[in-house]
């Protein structure tokens, strides 16, 4: 999916250094490694897909991964530089992300994502997830964790191949 300020598309081997970094950066202790990053390349979406969202010149700007059994797919991590955000990034991952479990037979996306994590609570309402349960004390740190769901359908969005 081309966009004016760049390109969403599957991660290749070139983007894990990048996304490992800001792993590191946004998730701290519960950051990915390349090691954990590298089987998200292979494009089996039962173990989870890696997407990146580029600018014109290949820098990376964001990133999703999304694995799918059957009729439920799981978004599994979202996360956008904060340079590049509230322009509308993760929303494009997401968009592709949808279309993209969509048409390996998934019929929703379940995610998880903390109570006090107000950012991706907005971003995830402004798509139209809903809350279906709620896990007290889920996180180490004794936060809950919502569990969000949002039917798969909508328009095609094409990611590049
Ligand atoms: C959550 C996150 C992925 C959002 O990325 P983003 O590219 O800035 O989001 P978008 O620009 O696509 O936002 C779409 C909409 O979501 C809502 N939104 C997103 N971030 C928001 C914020 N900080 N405050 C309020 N609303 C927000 C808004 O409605 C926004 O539309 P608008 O900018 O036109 O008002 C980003 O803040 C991030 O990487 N956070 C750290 C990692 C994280 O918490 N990931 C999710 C848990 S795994």
């Amino acid at each position: 999916m081309t966009w004016a300020a760049g390109v969403v598309r599957p991660a290749e081997q070139a983007d894990l250094p990048a996304v490992a970094r800001w792993d590191a950066e946004i998730f701290g202790a519960d950051a990915w490694s390349t090691a954990l990053l590298t089987p998200l390349l292979a494009g089996e979406l039962t173990s989870g897909e890696l997407t990146v969202a580029v600018d014109p010149d290949g820098a990376l700007l964001g990133y999703a991964v999304l694995s799918a059994v059957g009729a439920d797919a799981e978004l599994q991590r979202i996360a956008v530089l904060p340079v590049a955000r509230r322009r509308g990034i993760a929303g494009l991952l997401l968009a592709a992300g949808r279309d993209r479990v969509r048409r390996a037979g998934a019929t929703r996306v379940l995610l998880e994502v903390r109570a006090d994590n107000a950012a991706a609570l907005a971003l995830y309402a402004a798509e139209g997830f809903v809350e279906i349960g709620r896990r007290p004390r889920y996180y180490r740190d004794g936060a809950a964790a919502l569990i969000l769901e949002h039917p798969v359908s909508g328009p095609d969005v094409t990611m590049e191949a």
